[in-house]
């Protein structure tokens, strides 16, 4: 089945869509909520965001759910926040199966929680074959420690002979972070207000666009996901060379 298409075909619309989903803590605060109410809304924010993803066509969708840095909030924090992703994993996989979306985990998986780690093997698993969307959520990853792995990984290959190092260049090393195989996302969004990357993607967002929002993540909707599309759209990529 195709899907429909929402925004317009021309110009093309992102292939792959990320974003840096902030703002839970100070929506539930503005309410007078705890921080884990805006967490938990933000959890619905993340299956409107995949329904238009699927509706508009996009094939990569990556989600910055905790990185490697947020392993520093109050341990009470932390278990609401694993305590929620349990029952995403639980209760959401069937659908994203029934949608056709395939999931991937990127992050620094050995730092999770035994279950969840059980949880995340299975749900990729299960939905490996699916080919509309690829939804691929970030948990306690950080870009620099991607890049070190990577490196690492490599300096042991070469010092067994199992690559020249003359032979390293671009596309070999991103063969070895974990988003081998994914294509470079066209478009970052962060939400909330804030403008930095917070170690997310670094390697991969070399050229991609940034569209900065001030909405907070748990009122991100499958609108203001339309909305990114066509500003993405409106913007001119010259990747070094000159305009046009
Ligand atoms: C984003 O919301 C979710 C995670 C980082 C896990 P925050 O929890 O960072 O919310 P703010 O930035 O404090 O409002
Ligand atoms: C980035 O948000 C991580 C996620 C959205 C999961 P943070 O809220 O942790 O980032 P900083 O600390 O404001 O840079
Ligand atoms: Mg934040």
């Amino acid at each position: 089945m195709k899907a429909v298409s929402l925004v317009s075909e021309t110009p093309p619309p992102p292939v792959h869509v990320a974003i840096i989903m902030d703002g839970n803590g100070r929506w539930a605060l503005s309410r007078g909520l705890p921080r884990v109410a805006g967490h938990r809304r933000g959890a619905e924010s993340v299956k409107a965001v995949v329904r238009s993803a699927v509706a508009n066509g996009v094939r990569y969708l990556t989600l910055y759910g905790f990185s490697s840095e947020n392993w520093k909030r109050p341990p009470s924090e932390i278990s609401d926040l694993m305590g929620l992703l349990r029952i995403y994993l639980r209760s959401e996989v069937a659908e994203l199966h029934r949608q056709g979306v395939r999931l991937r985990i990127i992050g620094e998986r050995h730092r999770l929680p035994r279950d969840i780690v059980a949880l995340i093997e299975n749900a990729e698993r299960r939905t490996e074959a699916n080919q509309r969307l690829t939804l691929i959520v970030a948990l306690s990853y950080g870009g620099r420690a991607e890049i070190v792995a990577a490196a690492r990984h490599l300096a042991a290959l070469a010092e067994n002979g199992g690559v020249e190092a003359e032979a390293i260049d671009e596309s070999v090393f991103a063969r070895h972070l974990f988003t081998a195989g994914i294509p470079d996302p066209d478009v970052v969004v962060r939400t909330s207000g804030e403008q930095r990357v917070s170690n997310f993607l670094l390697w991969q967002l070399a050229y991609a666009e940034f569209i900065f929002v001030d909405t907070l993540w748990p009122d991100f909707s499958e609108d203001d996901f339309e909305d990114a599309l066509r500003e993405y759209q409106r913007r001119e990529r010259r990747y070094g060379a000159t305009g046009g």
